[in-house]
């Protein structure tokens, strides 16, 4: 059956064509520039992101955002500790392994990461030197941190996952650049201590955002993807 036309203003075409052309341009932004963004735009990409479904409509997302001198207090403190080798302290066990064709994309993408800043294959203080700049945000004026309710499971991780999509679409219509990072995530203990989150909240990750440096080489290259064929499997009979 043919997809029932909306009640939009818009056609069904040009609705189609604004979610591609946002989830087209959107990329990670690893250089930003220190221009504040105003509330008013934030509260609009917050609106926007809150209508996320999840499990029983639990919307289980809470979210702390630091501007200002509180996200500066906040950079040097968890800074600190990732600069000192510390951290491991995640509240979802990251991933055990990449093989295979996960292990292919994971080397792809940091190969472009590492091409486009000039960094040698194998250079491992400069893997390093450049993963630090998860801590100090890329740069980025504002940092979000996610969290969810410990009982909801991995269910209420997989629907804050689906917020940060939302939110990261929102902002990129508003003409913001935003990076997921399960890198502050690392650090769930020192963020539940500094937040003061209640013993029952659990990190899922970070968002840094704000106007993405256009002029930033880091900036300049874009991800690929697998096909549909390479991922659907379709079954009529
Ligand atoms: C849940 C999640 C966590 C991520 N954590 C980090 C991170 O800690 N640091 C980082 O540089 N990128 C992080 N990324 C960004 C991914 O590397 C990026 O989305 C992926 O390579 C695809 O590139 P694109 O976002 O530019 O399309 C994360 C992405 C997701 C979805």
């Amino acid at each position: 059956m043919d997809a029932k036309a909306s009640n939009s203003r818009h056609s069904n075409e040009d609705r189609i064509g604004v979610l591609e052309e946002l989830l087209n341009e959107r990329y990670s932004v690893r250089a930003f520039l220190p221009k504040e963004v105003d509330r008013a735009t934030i509260e609009h990409v917050l609106t926007t992101a809150q209508r996320t479904a999840s499990w029983c409509n639990s919307q289980p997302w809470q979210v702390v955002i630091a501007s200002g001198e509180a996200k500066e207090r906040f950079r040097q403190l968890i800074y600190k500790e990732a600069s000192g080798g510390l951290g491991d302290d995640y509240d979802f066990k990251p991933p055990r392994e990449y093989v295979g064709v996960y292990l292919d994309r994971r080397r792809e993408s940091g190969f472009q990461l590492y091409n486009t800043l000039g960094i040698a294959r194998g250079d491992k203080m400069a893997y390093a030197k450049q993963a630090l700049e998860n801590y100090n945000f890329f740069g980025a004026p504002h940092v979000a941190i996610i969290h969810t309710n410990e009982p909801l499971g991995i269910y209420g991780a997989i629907d804050c996952g689906a917020y940060v999509s939302n939110f990261m679409l929102a902002a990129q219509a508003l003409g913001l650049g935003t990076i997921p990072q399960a890198a502050l995530a690392r650090h769930s203990g020192l963020i539940r201590r500094h937040f003061n989150l209640a013993d029952d909240r659990r990190v899922v990750c970070g968002i840094s955002f704000g106007h993405a440096d256009d002029s930033h080489k880091v900036n300049s290259y874009r991800t690929s993807r697998a096909s549909v064929a390479d991922t659907v499997t379709f079954i009529d009979k």
